[in-house]
Order: structure tokens, then sequence, then C-alpha cells
């Protein structure tokens, strides 16, 4: 498939790789491509666009912008742009303003993956991967052998199975449904418990397993 990952953190940069290591045609989306090369020189040789680009060239568009903004990032690269979009929105909702652990800027009543979608009401936005470290959400058979869980929520059930598709092919087997794109506020919820287990852990390789 078209993937555009928007986005050149840590996160981004990984899902890139990952999704060209598995077939996909990728481009990645920055604000700016002159100032990303001089900060990622690791970038050099990448298929790297202004944001409106990328998303224009994506049948599949993947959100890896910090919380914070992401809203003007996505605004950025076009409402157009994403129009009948599968939206990977895999960001959190995270405030580092005052220090560690950081706290949620929206939770309980709303979400950040809620709020994508009332700006963006054209665009399919299937939550995922935020609960856990970018390597695993890459090569999630590093930890375990793969036994543990990816969630996805969304209420296009179309797009779900096409992330879903996405997810298979970078090895995860457990990827469970939580249902309507609402219910992302629980897995943006849950990294209240994941930064207090990287605060314990001293390290991020863990994730979380559903037994049913
Ligand atoms: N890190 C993880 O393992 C992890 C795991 C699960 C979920 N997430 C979520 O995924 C999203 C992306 O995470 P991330 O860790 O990749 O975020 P990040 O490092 O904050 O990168 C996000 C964006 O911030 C800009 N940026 C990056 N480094 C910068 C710097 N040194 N100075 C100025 N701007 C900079 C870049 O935008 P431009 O390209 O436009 O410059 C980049 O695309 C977040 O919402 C995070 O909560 C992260």
């Amino acid at each position: 498939m078209r993937i555009a990952v928007l986005g050149t953190g840590e996160v981004g940069r990984m899902l890139a790789g990952r999704f060209s290591e598995t077939g996909h045609e990728v481009v990645i989306g920055t604000r700016d491509v002159e100032k990303t090369l001089l900060r990622e020189p690791g970038l050099q040789g990448r298929d790297l666009k202004p944001l409106p680009e990328a998303a224009a060239f994506g049948e599949v568009v993947v959100n890896a912008y910090g919380g914070t903004g992401t809203l003007e990032a996505l605004r950025e690269a076009g409402a157009a742009n994403l129009d009948g979009k599968v939206l990977v929105d895999v960001s959190n909702p995270l405030d580092h303003s005052q220090g560690f652990p950081p706290t949620l800027f929206v939770k309980d009543t709303d979400s950040l993956a809620e709020q994508i979608q009332r700006e963006f009401p054209a665009a399919r936005v299937v939550k995922t991967l935020n609960t856990v470290n970018n390597t695993l959400m890459a090569y999630p058979r590093q930890l375990a052998d793969g036994d543990h869980t990816v969630f996805v929520c969304g209420d296009d059930d179309v797009a779900k199975s096409v992330v879903s598709g996405l997810l298979l092919g970078f090895g995860w087997k457990d990827i469970f449904d939580l249902g309507p794109l609402a219910n992302a506020r629980g897995l943006e919820m849950m990294l209240p418990l994941w930064v207090r287990l990287y605060g314990a852990f001293g390290h991020p390789n863990f994730t979380f397993k559903l037994v049913r």
C-alpha cells in the first residue's frame, strides 16, 4: 500500500522503516524537510516530503506527532488530503510541562483520537499501537515471542481491518478490537500506568497482555 507516516521522531522513523521492510511504498511527512534533515541525517535518502504532499500520497496516513502537536500537524497536512483515508493514530495526549510523570491533557469524557475524528470527519481514524514502545510497535516478536496484545479501535470496520492487516505484517499475533473510537479514551488512559511502569523498570521493553 501507499503509506504516509507523518512525523520524524523515533516513532515516525521506526514505523516508516518497518512499513518499507514489509513491502509498502512509504513517504515520511515533516513540517520542514531541510531542518529535519539537519536534525536527523539518518533520513538522508528517504522519501521525505512536506506534510501536505506526504498526506496526499498516502492511502493510509499515520499520525506520529506528539499529542500537543498533532492537530496542528494534521491541519498543515490538509483536510482534503485526509478525506477518505485510513488515519492511523498512534499518538498520546501527554502533557510534559510539569515534568515526570506526564499528565493527560484530554481524558475520561473525550480523547485525542476523537478530537482528530471531529476535526477531520471524512478521515477514517483508527487508534492503535499507542500502548507500546516504538521498537515493539514495529517488531512485536522481540518480546515474549510476540505473545502480547495490541489494541485497535475506530468507527470504520473496513479501516480497522486494513490496519489489522498492516499489524499482522509487522508480526503482531494478538490484535484486540476494542470497538468504537470513543474507546480510545481507555487506550490513552493506559498511559499513566505505562509511564509508571517505565519508571519502575527503567526501560520501555515491556507491554500488556490480555489474558482471557
Ligand atoms: N516514543 C515511543 O516509543 C512511543 C510509543 C507509543 C506512542 N508514542 C506516541 O507517538 C507520538 C510520536 O512519538 P515520538 O517519540 O516519535 O515523538 P517526538 O520525538 O516528539 O516527534 C514528534 C514530532 O516532533 C518533532 N520533533 C522531533 N524531535 C524534535 C526535536 N528535537 N526538536 C523539535 N522538534 C522535534 C518532529 O516534527 P517534524 O518532523 O515536523 O519536525 C516529530 O515528527 C507521540 O504522540 C507519542 O506519545 C510514542
